[in-house]
Protein backbone atom coordinates (compact mmCIF):
# COMPACT_ATOMS: atom_id res chain seq x y z
CA UNK A 1 0.00 0.00 0.00
CA UNK A 2 3.04 2.32 1.01
CA UNK A 3 4.64 1.49 -2.49
CA UNK A 4 1.32 2.02 -4.28
CA UNK A 5 0.82 5.45 -2.79
CA UNK A 6 4.74 6.35 -3.14
CA UNK A 7 4.34 5.66 -6.69
CA UNK A 8 1.08 7.70 -7.37
CA UNK A 9 2.98 10.53 -6.02
CA UNK A 10 6.17 9.72 -8.10
CA UNK A 11 3.60 10.43 -10.99
CA UNK A 12 1.43 12.54 -9.77
CA UNK A 13 4.67 14.83 -9.35
CA UNK A 14 5.76 14.47 -12.75
CA UNK A 15 2.91 15.49 -14.04
CA UNK A 16 2.61 18.94 -12.39
CA UNK A 17 6.38 19.46 -13.96
CA UNK A 18 5.36 18.81 -16.70
CA UNK A 19 2.70 20.56 -16.90
CA UNK A 20 4.36 23.58 -15.85
CA UNK A 21 6.62 23.37 -18.26
CA UNK A 22 3.75 23.55 -21.30
CA UNK A 23 2.12 26.67 -19.46
CA UNK A 24 5.77 28.09 -19.78
CA UNK A 25 6.20 27.47 -23.17
CA UNK A 26 2.90 28.78 -24.40
CA UNK A 27 3.25 31.77 -22.36
CA UNK A 28 6.55 32.27 -24.86
CA UNK A 29 5.71 35.45 -26.96
CA UNK A 30 4.48 34.24 -30.25
CA UNK A 31 7.37 34.80 -33.10
CA UNK A 32 6.03 35.67 -36.43
CA UNK A 33 5.27 33.13 -38.64
CA UNK A 34 7.27 33.22 -42.12
CA UNK A 35 3.81 32.00 -43.52
CA UNK A 36 1.75 34.60 -42.00
CA UNK A 37 0.40 36.76 -44.07
CA UNK A 38 2.43 40.53 -44.88
CA UNK A 39 0.49 43.42 -43.97
CA UNK A 40 1.82 46.70 -45.37
CA UNK A 41 0.01 50.21 -43.89
CA UNK A 42 0.04 53.01 -47.16
CA UNK A 43 -0.82 56.23 -45.30
CA UNK A 44 -1.00 59.67 -46.86
CA UNK A 45 -2.30 63.39 -46.41
CA UNK A 46 -3.52 64.73 -49.38
CA UNK A 47 -5.97 67.93 -50.08
CA UNK A 48 -6.40 67.93 -54.17
CA UNK A 49 -6.01 64.34 -54.24
CA UNK A 50 -2.42 63.93 -56.21
CA UNK A 51 -0.66 62.55 -53.15
CA UNK A 52 -4.06 60.06 -53.03
CA UNK A 53 -3.17 59.03 -56.22
CA UNK A 54 0.29 57.91 -55.72
CA UNK A 55 -0.84 56.18 -52.52
CA UNK A 56 -2.84 53.68 -54.73
CA UNK A 57 0.29 53.34 -57.15
CA UNK A 58 2.14 52.42 -54.34
CA UNK A 59 -0.82 50.36 -52.88
CA UNK A 60 -0.62 48.04 -56.33
CA UNK A 61 3.35 47.35 -56.22
CA UNK A 62 2.98 46.35 -52.91
CA UNK A 63 -0.17 44.07 -53.69
CA UNK A 64 1.91 42.60 -56.28
CA UNK A 65 3.90 40.67 -54.04
CA UNK A 66 1.87 37.25 -53.27
CA UNK A 67 0.39 37.14 -49.92
CA UNK A 68 0.97 40.63 -49.08
CA UNK A 69 -2.16 42.76 -47.96
CA UNK A 70 -2.32 46.76 -48.06
CA UNK A 71 -4.39 49.17 -45.98
CA UNK A 72 -4.82 52.17 -47.45
CA UNK A 73 -5.45 55.20 -44.86
CA UNK A 74 -4.87 58.44 -44.41
CA UNK A 75 -2.52 59.84 -41.61
CA UNK A 76 -5.52 61.20 -39.35
CA UNK A 77 -7.39 57.31 -39.74
CA UNK A 78 -4.96 55.41 -38.38
CA UNK A 79 -5.13 53.55 -35.49
CA UNK A 80 -2.13 52.46 -33.32
CA UNK A 81 -3.60 48.56 -33.76
CA UNK A 82 -2.64 49.40 -37.42
CA UNK A 83 0.50 50.96 -37.19
CA UNK A 84 1.31 48.17 -35.00
CA UNK A 85 0.17 45.43 -36.92
CA UNK A 86 1.64 46.14 -39.96
CA UNK A 87 5.02 44.48 -41.13
CA UNK A 88 5.86 47.77 -43.40
CA UNK A 89 4.75 51.04 -43.11
CA UNK A 90 4.79 53.77 -46.67
CA UNK A 91 4.22 57.34 -46.06
CA UNK A 92 2.96 59.77 -48.77
CA UNK A 93 3.01 63.84 -48.04
CA UNK A 94 2.47 66.20 -50.13
CA UNK A 95 5.19 69.32 -49.90
CA UNK A 96 4.33 72.04 -47.79
CA UNK A 97 6.90 74.69 -47.88
CA UNK A 98 9.94 72.22 -48.66
CA UNK A 99 8.87 70.07 -45.81
CA UNK A 100 6.36 67.58 -45.09
CA UNK A 101 2.81 68.77 -44.22
CA UNK A 102 1.67 69.77 -40.63
CA UNK A 103 -0.52 66.58 -40.42
CA UNK A 104 1.77 63.57 -41.22
CA UNK A 105 4.30 65.61 -38.83
CA UNK A 106 1.25 65.37 -36.57
CA UNK A 107 0.98 61.94 -37.44
CA UNK A 108 4.80 60.68 -36.54
CA UNK A 109 3.95 62.60 -33.16
CA UNK A 110 0.90 60.55 -32.37
CA UNK A 111 2.96 57.93 -32.54
CA UNK A 112 4.29 58.48 -29.12
CA UNK A 113 1.61 60.72 -27.75
CA UNK A 114 -1.39 58.83 -28.57
CA UNK A 115 -0.40 55.19 -29.69
CA UNK A 116 2.66 54.98 -26.97
CA UNK A 117 5.44 53.68 -29.38
CA UNK A 118 8.18 54.71 -26.94
CA UNK A 119 10.06 53.01 -24.44
CA UNK A 120 9.51 49.56 -26.12
CA UNK A 121 10.38 50.85 -29.47
CA UNK A 122 7.23 49.13 -31.14
CA UNK A 123 8.13 50.04 -34.86
CA UNK A 124 11.50 48.53 -34.48
CA UNK A 125 12.04 46.57 -37.68
CA UNK A 126 9.38 47.17 -39.41
CA UNK A 127 10.02 48.28 -42.80
CA UNK A 128 9.70 52.23 -43.89
CA UNK A 129 9.76 54.38 -46.93
CA UNK A 130 8.52 57.90 -48.10
CA UNK A 131 7.04 59.27 -51.20
CA UNK A 132 5.83 62.55 -51.77
CA UNK A 133 4.09 64.94 -54.17
CA UNK A 134 4.96 68.98 -54.64
CA UNK A 135 3.97 71.71 -57.05
CA UNK A 136 7.38 72.70 -58.24
CA UNK A 137 10.15 70.61 -60.13
CA UNK A 138 12.66 71.66 -57.00
CA UNK A 139 10.95 72.70 -54.22
CA UNK A 140 11.39 70.58 -51.46
CA UNK A 141 10.08 66.67 -52.38
CA UNK A 142 12.96 65.09 -51.42
CA UNK A 143 13.69 67.29 -48.19
CA UNK A 144 10.10 66.05 -47.40
CA UNK A 145 10.66 62.34 -48.31
CA UNK A 146 14.09 62.82 -46.10
CA UNK A 147 11.99 64.00 -43.12
CA UNK A 148 9.53 61.36 -43.27
CA UNK A 149 12.64 58.79 -43.79
CA UNK A 150 14.25 60.34 -40.74
CA UNK A 151 10.95 60.32 -38.55
CA UNK A 152 11.35 56.20 -38.90
CA UNK A 153 14.84 56.20 -38.36
CA UNK A 154 14.56 57.73 -34.82
CA UNK A 155 12.14 54.49 -34.15
CA UNK A 156 14.73 52.06 -35.49
CA UNK A 157 12.58 51.28 -38.75
CA UNK A 158 14.40 49.45 -41.65
CA UNK A 159 14.09 52.26 -44.27
CA UNK A 160 14.31 51.12 -48.06
CA UNK A 161 13.80 52.75 -51.14
CA UNK A 162 12.91 52.44 -54.64
CA UNK A 163 11.30 54.81 -57.68
CA UNK A 164 13.83 57.50 -56.56
CA UNK A 165 16.75 58.03 -54.52
CA UNK A 166 14.46 58.62 -51.15
CA UNK A 167 11.51 57.25 -52.55
CA UNK A 168 9.07 58.14 -55.26
CA UNK A 169 7.53 61.69 -55.82
CA UNK A 170 5.49 63.48 -58.21
CA UNK A 171 5.54 67.22 -59.49
CA UNK A 172 2.29 67.89 -59.86
CA UNK A 173 1.93 71.43 -61.43
CA UNK A 174 3.68 73.54 -64.34
CA UNK A 175 4.13 71.84 -67.97
CA UNK A 176 2.00 68.86 -67.12
CA UNK A 177 -0.31 68.78 -64.13
CA UNK A 178 -1.26 66.17 -62.43
CA UNK A 179 0.63 62.43 -61.92
CA UNK A 180 2.18 60.96 -65.05
CA UNK A 181 3.01 57.58 -66.23
CA UNK A 182 6.36 57.37 -65.31
CA UNK A 183 5.24 58.90 -61.52
CA UNK A 184 2.78 56.32 -61.11
CA UNK A 185 5.30 53.49 -62.14
CA UNK A 186 7.85 54.74 -59.42
CA UNK A 187 5.42 54.78 -56.99
CA UNK A 188 4.56 51.26 -58.25
CA UNK A 189 8.26 50.33 -57.71
CA UNK A 190 8.48 51.86 -54.28
CA UNK A 191 5.39 49.25 -52.89
CA UNK A 192 6.84 46.37 -54.72
CA UNK A 193 11.11 46.71 -53.14
CA UNK A 194 8.86 47.25 -49.63
CA UNK A 195 6.71 44.00 -49.99
CA UNK A 196 9.89 42.32 -50.95
CA UNK A 197 12.51 43.46 -47.90
CA UNK A 198 9.44 43.07 -45.60
CA UNK A 199 9.17 39.28 -46.43
CA UNK A 200 12.81 38.97 -46.28
CA UNK A 201 12.55 40.33 -42.96
CA UNK A 202 9.77 38.71 -41.58
CA UNK A 203 11.01 35.60 -42.76
CA UNK A 204 14.51 35.97 -41.50
CA UNK A 205 12.66 36.84 -37.75
CA UNK A 206 10.83 33.91 -38.31
CA UNK A 207 14.26 31.83 -38.41
CA UNK A 208 15.71 33.23 -35.61
CA UNK A 209 12.72 33.45 -33.62
CA UNK A 210 13.27 37.45 -33.10
CA UNK A 211 10.29 39.17 -32.56
C1 LIG B 1 0.57 75.43 -47.92
C2 LIG B 1 1.20 74.86 -49.15
C3 LIG B 1 2.57 74.91 -49.30
C4 LIG B 1 3.17 74.36 -50.41
N1 LIG B 1 4.53 74.40 -50.52
C5 LIG B 1 5.13 73.84 -51.59
C6 LIG B 1 6.56 73.83 -51.68
O1 LIG B 1 7.29 74.32 -50.81
N2 LIG B 1 7.14 73.21 -52.76
C7 LIG B 1 6.37 72.63 -53.75
O2 LIG B 1 6.95 72.07 -54.69
N3 LIG B 1 5.01 72.63 -53.68
C8 LIG B 1 4.39 73.20 -52.62
N4 LIG B 1 3.01 73.18 -52.53
C9 LIG B 1 2.23 72.50 -53.59
C10 LIG B 1 1.81 71.07 -53.17
O3 LIG B 1 2.89 70.38 -52.63
C11 LIG B 1 1.33 70.28 -54.38
O4 LIG B 1 0.27 70.93 -54.99
C12 LIG B 1 0.93 68.87 -53.97
O5 LIG B 1 0.94 68.02 -55.09
C13 LIG B 1 -0.44 68.82 -53.29
O6 LIG B 1 -0.72 67.50 -52.93
P1 LIG B 1 -2.22 66.95 -52.78
O7 LIG B 1 -2.89 67.10 -54.12
O8 LIG B 1 -2.07 65.55 -52.40
O9 LIG B 1 -2.88 67.79 -51.73
C14 LIG B 1 2.39 73.75 -51.42
C15 LIG B 1 1.00 73.73 -51.27
C16 LIG B 1 0.41 74.28 -50.16
C17 LIG B 1 -1.10 74.22 -50.01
Amino acid sequence: MKVLRGSILWVALFALVWWCGCVQVSAQPSSPQANDGLQVLVTYHSLSGHTAEMAKSVQKGAESIPGTTVLLKTVGQVTADELFGSDAVIVGSPVYWSNMSGEVKSFFDRWQFEFGVFPEWKMQNKVGAAFATGGQVSSGKEVTMLTILAAMLGNKMIVVSDGGAFGASATTEGDSPGINDVERSSARALGKRVAEVAWMVKKGQALSGQP
